[in-house]
Formats: C-alpha cells, sequence, structure tokens
C-alpha cells in the first residue's frame, strides 16, 4: 500500500482581518456570500480534506475564483493557512521552521505556472539549470542534469538558445524542465498548460503523460479544463466556492456527477470517450457456471434457469473459460464455446466495435483474465445515449 504523499486535513483560508469571525460563521452554515455580505472578508478555501497518493496526478478543477490556487499555495505555505493542517509525506508543513521552508519548496515541490517566468538573457540550457543553480548545485553537474531533462522533454537541440527564439509552447517546456531538473519528490502546476493553444497544450499533456510513465511522480496539477483533467487525472478534485465537492477517478466522476456544477463541466464534451468496458459492464446479467461442475443438459438448464440465453463458464481461480448457450440444453453433451475476452479498460470504442459484432455478451476481465462482468449491445447504448446525447 503506497502511504499517502500529501495529506490535507480541514484546511481554511479566509482573506480579511478576523478569520475566526468568519470560520465561525462558516461553522454556523454561512455561505462565502454571506461572509463577504456580512464582513467584507473572502473566504478563500474551505474545509477541504483529501489525500493525494504517492505517484499520482491529482487535479483540481473548478471555476474562475473557486479557491485551486490557494489550495496549492496552503500546500506549500505561500500562504497560512486560516484552520487545518497540511501533511506531506506525514510531516505537518506548519511546523517546518521558515529557513527549512524554503529548501523543502526548493527541493521536494517543484512549481510550474502558467507565465513561463523565463529569463530572456539567458540559454535555454541555462534556464533549465536554475532551480539547480538556486539550490547549490555545481557548473557541471546542473548542466548535465538540465541536459538530461531537456532530452525528456524534446529540447536538447535547442539548449544554446534563447527562450525568445522558440515558440509559447517550446518555452513552456523550458519551464516543465526547469521544474523537473530539480528533481522534485512533489510538482505543482497551477494551469500550466492553460495559455498555450489547443494542439500545443495536448502536446505537452503528452510529455507530461510520457514522463510519469518512466518515473511517477506526485503531480498536484490546477486545470479549470475537463477535458484536461480527464486526459492526465489519475483523480480529480471539483473545487466550488472554496470548497471541494467531489473527488474521484474521471470515470467516477463522469458516471456518477456529484451535483449540477460538476455536470455542467462536461456540457458540449463527449465524456463517453473517458469510459472503459469496467464502466459499463454488468457484474451479475449473466449467470456464472464452474468448470468443475458438469457440463450437461441439465446443469445448463438450471443455471440458465428459465431466462438466461448464455452462462459463462469460469475455472476456480475465476479465469474466464467459454460460455454456453440455450441452445444446447437439448444436446446430450453441451458445447463449450470460445469467445475473446475484453479488457476492463478497453476504452469504449473498441468496446463498441466488439460487442456489435458479438451476438453473446461479451466477459469482461481483469488484465489477470480473472472474470468481473459481462457488456451487451444494451450496455453500450445505454451508455452512448446518455453520455453522448446530441452527438451521437
Ligand atoms: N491574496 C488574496 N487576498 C484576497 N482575496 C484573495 C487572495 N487570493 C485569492 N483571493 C480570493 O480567494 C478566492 C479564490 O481565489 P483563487 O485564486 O484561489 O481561485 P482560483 O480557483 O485559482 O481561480 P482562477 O481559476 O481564476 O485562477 C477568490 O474569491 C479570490 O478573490
Ligand atoms: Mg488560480
Amino acid at each position: 500500500m503506497n502511504s499517502p504523499k500529501v495529506v490535507v486535513e480541514g484546511l481554511c483560508k479566509v482573506f480579511g482581518t478576523n478569520p475566526k469571525q468568519a470560520l465561525n460563521m462558516l461553522a454556523g452554515g454561512a455561505t462565502k456570500e454571506d461572509v463577504f455580505a456580512q464582513t467584507g472578508q473572502i473566504v478563500g478555501v474551505h474545509n477541504v480534506s483529501f489525500e493525494v497518493k504517492e505517484g499520482e496526478i491529482f487535479v483540481l478543477m473548478g471555476l474562475s475564483g473557486s479557491g485551486k490556487s490557494t489550495l496549492i499555495r496552503l500546500i506549500n505555505r505561500l500562504v497560512e493557512p486560516s484552520a487545518g493542517k497540511v501533511l506531506i509525506d506525514g510531516r505537518d508543513v506548519a511546523a517546518v521552521p521558515r529557513a527549512e521552508l524554503t529548501a523543502l519548496r526548493r527541493k521536494d515541490m517543484s512549481m510550474v505556472f502558467q507565465s513561463f517566468a523565463l529569463m530572456p538573457q539567458r540559454t535555454v540550457l541555462s534556464n533549465a539549470a536554475f532551480g539547480l543553480e538556486v539550490a547549490g548545485v555545481s557548473r557541471k553537474e546542473r548542466e548535465q542534469r538540465a541536459m538530461t531533462v531537456l532530452e525528456q522533454v524534446g529540447l536538447a537541440p535547442f539548449a544554446e538558445k534563447l527562450p525568445a527564439q522558440l515558440s509559447g509552447g517550446m518555452q513552456q517546456r523550458v519551464g516543465l524542465a526547469r521544474a523537473l531538473a530539480v528533481n522534485p519528490s512533489l510538482m505543482i502546476m497551477d494551469e500550466a498548460f492553460s495559455a498555450l493553444d489547443p494542439l500545443k497544450r495536448k502536446e505537452m499533456q503528452n510529455v507530461l503523460l510520457d514522463l510519469q510513465r518512466e518515473q511517477q511522480r506526485t503531480i498536484l496539477f490546477v486545470s479549470h479544463d475537463l477535458e484536461e483533467a480527464m486526459r492526465i487525472g489519475t483523480r480529480i478534485a471539483i473545487m466550488e466556492g472554496g470548497k471541494v465537492v467531489q473527488v474521484g477517478t474521471p470515470q467516477q466522476i463522469i458516471t456518477n456527477p456529484a451535483d449540477d456544477y460538476v455536470r455542467a463541466f462536461f456540457e458540449g464534451i463527449d465524456t463517453s470517450r473517458y469510459l472503459t468496458a469496467g464502466d459499463l459492464m454488468q457484474t451479475d446479467a449473466v449467470p456464472l457456471m464452474q468448470h468443475s461442475q458438469p457440463i450437461d443438459a441439465s446443469s445448463v438448464a438450471a443455471t440458465l434457469n428459465g431466462s438466461a440465453d448464455y452462462a459463462f463458464v469460469l475455472d476456480g481461480e475465476r479465469k474466464f473459460r467459454g460460455f454456453v448457450c440455450r441452445d444446447a440444453m437439448g444436446s446430450a453433451s453441451p458445447q463449450l464455446n470460445h469467445i475473446e475476452c475484453i479488457r476492463r479498460t478497453t476504452p469504449l470504442d473498441d468496446v463498441v466495435e466488439r460487442v456489435v459484432a458479438s451476438r453473446a455478451p461479451l466477459p469482461v476481465v481483469e488484465a489477470d483474465g480473472s472474470y468481473c462482468g459481462s457488456v451487451n449491445k444494451t450496455n453500450v447504448l445505454n451508455v452512448l445515449t446518455r453520455h453522448r446525447g446530441s452527438h451521437v
């Protein structure tokens, strides 16, 4: 079991002269608007709790002003909390002395912002090495390490160029390289790709996902774009008015949005693209038989129990072995039919193709081959009409 990298507990931030008063009002059920109307104070973050697991990309999403930037600044303590706490690697950030905090931020928590903040008179290499320079790493070593990350983000040939000679997307990669060069255990990215055009943005998302496959970092990523969140997020937290209203995997959020605020983010987006076989399968639609059980007409009839047309046959380890159909009941030794399984993680489009081509429902299995459910044409149709709406 992975221990959480970041734990946030009951975190609150009130911008104003009397946070206690505001917190009391909130505890009494007042809203962010009430607090502002009555005291002039602004609630940035209100009673937020969640955990970020080691190695995941945790995306904070929400409308402008919902508190995303404040929340990440509370985590790296650029902003002091009004209440609650933040643990990083089990350590209470509030207890870290000021002097150590700077080192912690520099080494363990790299930030990437929307604006590149590159130094125009320095080369790409020197910009990428800047974090290491501040940390006092020798020139030779920092340039070596910076070169390695420039290679990772595809910028090695541009190492000696100046930022102005690069496109916006490439400049953003330099920003990413600079953050990566210090090899932080936690990367914090606030709208890091938001200024890029859609194509460049997708390209940067791919760079990040490729890097993530090689070296799993913990990344806290702020975005106001649901499609970006869906593409890169292991889990997503949705914020509204300083609160976290839902935390879940992209699939959990699509299949079960907490409220209309969350649902509104899906408008105009074909959310079915993010679904997999596991999201639409049913676990009890097809009756199951054990392979050890004799497969004869009477056992098939008993399993089908009058209504089902198919039964799946599993072995003692719940691995899928084949299926029998109703027609087989007439035969003395019913035939075990072969059918190819679908992995739980197979994307919807591939599932659709397979299901449409098959008369029988298809078995869905885990990576190790163990059975987890079935999909049929109705499941596919339901999910398509629900998620694609007018896109169909
Ligand atoms: N230093 C500050 N002083 C006063 N109010 C602030 C301060 N920083 C943020 N706020 C307020 O806190 C709330 C949350 O702001 P925050 O910047 O965290 O939102 P955000 O979700 O990052 O928005 P955006 O998507 O526009 O970046 C807003 O109402 C904002 O006006
Ligand atoms: Mg912000």
